[in-house]
């Protein structure tokens, strides 16, 4: 079972659901939470196996050497996989810096997808513009097949856009009813720059209780699946792409099984949607607002 395929504006094909190597793998979320540490290199080799293709990584995640120990020992090819990672942009190095030792780490010779992982280094537009000028070049060297954007608002893909010579194809941030960040999602329709969410989850998880909960349960029972599953497919099922993660095989399993096996009405997703409206909050920053990734 493998997740379905999106198509990218620019022609590229993105698997819909990735499995993320910040939050549950990331030393702050540890720290902050008292979870044990994780051995990620054994439960990505699992994850891959049990079928995920898309995996969402960060220069901030540090998690090259395992990612690099779990494609190797996972033999799948590496046009079988897709590979999104993301600058930090905050660290003093240049993105053409940050992909060359990214890339020797990992021991590949492309990223299928490369983001600005956060605005705030920028303090102008002009900030913004010219680190994109470097997106665009690490586009041009074939070093990346796809270049996009984490964490912008509408206004700062505005930016960016007055002097682009190629457009951002995603933009990655977090998305759930209780966070429908305004009018950026209409906008990034027009604009056909994907969304890519995540804390996808948060509705059913860390912002319980709240104003959706028999809803999710409801449709849970209807479609026989589990809430997660339901908070999952609102988002796929407005054709958007999701970062997961976690320790979960069979949930994670079932994610791949659930986003085949039918389809939320119109009528629940907006339902989903006017409800949530009712409650605001950022299952992110719910970690403590210790920003684990
Ligand atoms: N671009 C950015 O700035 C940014 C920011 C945040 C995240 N991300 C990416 O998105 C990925 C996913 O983020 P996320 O972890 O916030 O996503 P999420 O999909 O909302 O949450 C996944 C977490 O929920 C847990 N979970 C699932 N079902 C649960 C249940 N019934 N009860 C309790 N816990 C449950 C999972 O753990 P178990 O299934 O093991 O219990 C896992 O730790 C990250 O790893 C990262 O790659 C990017």
């Amino acid at each position: 079972m493998t997740a379905n395929i999106l198509t990218l504006s620019d022609g590229g094909r993105i698997p819909a659901i990735a499995y993320g190597l910040g939050t549950s793998h990331s030393k702050n979320y540890q720290e902050y939470f008292g979870t044990p540490k994780i051995d990620t290199e054994q439960v990505l080799t699992e994850v891959l196996k049990g079928g995920y293709r898309h995996v969402d990584t960060a220069e901030h995640y540090e998690k090259d050497e395992e990612l690099a120990a779990a494609i190797s020992k996972s033999g799948i090819p590496r046009k079988e996989l897709y590979i999104l990672s993301k600058a930090d942009c905050n660290n003093g190095l240049t993105v053409d810096q940050a992909l060359t030792n990214q890339l020797r780490a990992l021991n590949v010779e492309y990223l299928d997808a490369y983001l600005i992982h956060n605005p705030r280094f920028a303090k102008t537009d002009e900030d913004l513009r010219s680190k994109w000028r470097e997106m665009e070049a690490a586009y041009k060297s074939g070093r990346v097949k796809t270049i996009g954007v984490s964490n912008f608002t509408k206004k700062q893909i505005e930016a960016i856009l007055k002097t682009a010579e190629i457009r951002p194809t995603i933009n990655q941030f977090e998305y759930h009813p209780y966070e429908q960040n305004g009018d950026l999602i209409p906008w990034l329709r027009e604009q056909k720059i994907l969304v890519s969410a995540y804390s996808a989850l948060g509705p059913v998880t860390r912002l319980k209780p709240g104003p959706l909960g028999n809803i999710y349960s409801d449709l849970a029972r209807k479609y026989e699946v589990a809430e997660e599953d339901i908070a999952l497919k609102w988002i796929l099922d407005q054709g958007f792409a999701v970062a997961t993660s976690g320790l979960s095989l069979h949930r994670l399993r079932d994610y791949l099984a659930t986003d085949t096996k039918f389809k939320l009405t119109t009528e629940e997703i907006e339902k989903i949607r006017t409800i949530g409206l009712e409650k605001k909050a950022s299952s992110f920053y719910q970690m403590g607002g210790v920003a684990p990734n």
